[in-house]
């Protein structure tokens, strides 16, 4: 009676041990994906130039920016508002903007942005306000954001 008591559980214990380790496996597995969302945005910080230290929980390799990332909104798995306003940046916008596919709302007003405003933005067909006030930007704003139809707020 003891035995096959003994041997149960060693089966049990077995089979738990199986089942930690798929579960430990497809953690990992599902963590090494990219993100593409989070890289996008690690890009965008980093061409902002964030010299203050402002933004500090920006990690694409620990959770995805849906979980818990500052200035960051999320609906459904996406990206669809940053606020990055008032934060003394001091770099550019980059294109990698545009890889933000379901951004609606994108504020980056009162920073020392330059340079010029990325023609890739003008491919966020869902953004419906967009405030860059404030900032250093030069040169005209591109034709390609005639397509955003939905905006509202510039
Ligand atoms: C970032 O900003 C700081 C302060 O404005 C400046 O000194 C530095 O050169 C900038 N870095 C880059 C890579 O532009």
């Amino acid at each position: 009676m003891s035995g096959a008591l003994s041997s149960w559980h060693l089966h049990m214990k077995l089979f738990l041990n199986w089942l930690i380790f798929l579960l430990l496996f497809g953690l990992s597995y599902s963590s090494n994906g990219p993100d593409v969302e989070g890289e996008a945005l690690i890009e965008i910080l980093s061409a902002l130039n964030d010299s203050n230290k402002r933004v500090t929980d920006w990690n694409s390799h620990f959770v995805s920016p849906c979980f818990s990332w500052s200035h960051v909104t999320c609906k459904d798995g996406n990206v669809v508002s940053l606020s990055l306003a008032s934060n003394g940046f001091s770099g550019i916008l980059s294109p990698s903007i545009a890889k933000l596919k379901f951004l609606v709302s994108l504020d980056l007003h009162d920073n020392n942005l330059f340079g010029e405003l990325p023609y890739s933005l003008g491919s966020i067909l869902h953004l419906q306000s967009l405030n860059l006030a404030h900032n250093n930007f030069e040169g005209a704003i591109p034709s390609t954001w005639g397509q955003l139809s939905n905006l509202k707020h510039l």
